[in-house]
C-alpha cells in the first residue's frame, strides 16, 4: 500500500507510517496546480488522504485522483474532512448544490472505497458511497469526565445519542434556527445541566456562533462547567478569540485540519486513520 495527499492532509500524512507514494503536486507561476506520479502503481492498492476546506484542496484532489486513475492504480479516498457538507440540500431557488456537484465529481473516479471522518449530513449518502468514520474510541476520555452530553441542535442529536449509549452519560438536546446566514438563535432546549458537568458535542465549530448560543443558556440554567467537543475545528474569523471570553472551560477538536491556536486543546487523529487505512 502507498500513500498519497494534498497538502490540506500533509500534517497528518507525515505522522501516518505507511510508505508514501512518489508523486509530485506543485505549483506553476502562476498558481496552476500541476501534479505528476512517479512511480508505477499499475494494479497497486493506494489511499489517497485529503480534505477540502477550500477550492484549492478540491481541486489538488481532483488532480490527484486523476493523475493516479490515469497510472491505473486501486484508488482508496480517505476524507478527514469534506467540505461544503453544510450546503447539502436547495434551500432558496436558483442555488447551486455544492456538496452534490462535488460527490458528482468524486463519482467520476473509479474509487475502491471512500471513508470521511464525521460528515456534516449524512443526506450525502444519497450521492456518494462512503463510509462515516466517528472516532467515538478517541473521544472516551474527554466524554467521560462530564456528566451529560449536549446536542446543539438537531443535526447532532443522532450522533450524541451514540456517545450517550456508548458512555452511559445523560443527553440534552437544544434546537436552533438561523435567522440570517451564520447567525444562531436558540429555539427550544430539552436539557437538565443544574449543577453538572456538561459537554457539547458537536461536528464542527465554524463561526463559533452556535456553542456560544448554547453556551449561553448553558450557564444560565446553572451548568457547573461547560466543555465543548467537536470533530472538526474551522473557527473562522476571530471566533477563538470569542471562545476564549466565554464561559467555556474547554474546547477539544481533532486535527482533521491543521490548528494553530494554544488553546484549543487538540485530539490527534493520525493512528486513529493509519489503522482505518491499515484495514481496508
Ligand atoms: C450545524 O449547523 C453544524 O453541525 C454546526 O453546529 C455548525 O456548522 C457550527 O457552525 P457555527 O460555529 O458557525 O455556529
Amino acid at each position: 500500500m502507498r500513500l498519497f495527499y494534498t497538502n490540506s492532509t500533509k500534517h497528518l500524512a507525515k505522522r501516518i507510517k505507511i510508505p508514501k507514494g512518489k508523486f509530485i503536486l506543485d505549483r506553476f507561476s502562476d498558481g496552476e496546480i500541476y501534479v505528476r506520479i512517479n512511480e508505477d502503481v499499475k494494479d497497486r492498492r493506494v489511499t489517497v488522504l485529503a480534505s477540502t476546506p477550500d477550492s484549492e484542496s478540491i481541486l489538488e484532489l481532483m488532480f490527484l485522483l486523476d493523475a493516479l486513475q490515469r497510472a491505473k492504480a486501486k484508488i482508496h479516498l480517505l476524507m478527514p474532512y469534506f467540505g461544503y457538507a453544510r450546503q447539502d440540500r436547495l434551500i432558496q431557488e436558483g442555488e447551486c448544490f455544492s456538496s452534490r456537484r462535488i460527490c458528482t465529481w468524486l463519482n467520476q473516479y473509479d474509487l475502491k472505497s471512500v471513508d470521511i471522518l464525521h460528515m456534516h449530513s449524512e443526506r450525502i449518502k444519497r450521492y456518494l458511497d462512503y463510509r462515516q468514520l466517528i472516532p467515538l474510541e478517541l473521544f472516551a476520555p474527554i466524554i467521560e469526565r462530564n456528566d451529560i452530553i449536549v446536542a446543539p441542535d438537531k443535526g447532532a442529536l443522532d450522533f450524541v445519542k451514540k456517545a450517550g449509549k456508548r458512555y452511559r452519560k445523560d443527553i440534552g438536546c437544544f434546537e436552533k434556527m438561523r435567522p440570517v446566514k451564520e447567525k444562531a438563535k436558540i429555539i427550544r432546549i430539552d436539557a437538565d445541566v443544574k449543577g453538572r458537568k456538561v459537554i457539547i458535542f458537536d461536528d464542527m465549530i465554524t463561526t463559533g456562533g452556535t456553542i456560544l448560543a448554547v453556551s449561553r443558556e448553558l450557564k444560565k440554567r446553572g451548568a457547573k462547567e461547560i466543555n465543548v467537543l467537536a470533530t472538526h475545528g474551522i473557527f473562522t474569523g476571530d471566533s477563538i478569540k470569542r471562545l476564549e471570553r466565554s464561559a467555556i472551560k474547554n474546547i477539544y477538536v481533532t486535527n482533521s485540519l491543521p490548528q494553530t491556536s494554544r488553546n484549543i486543546k487538540l485530539i490527534n487523529i493520525a493512528q486513529y486513520l493509519e489503522k482505518r487505512m491499515r484495514s481496508i
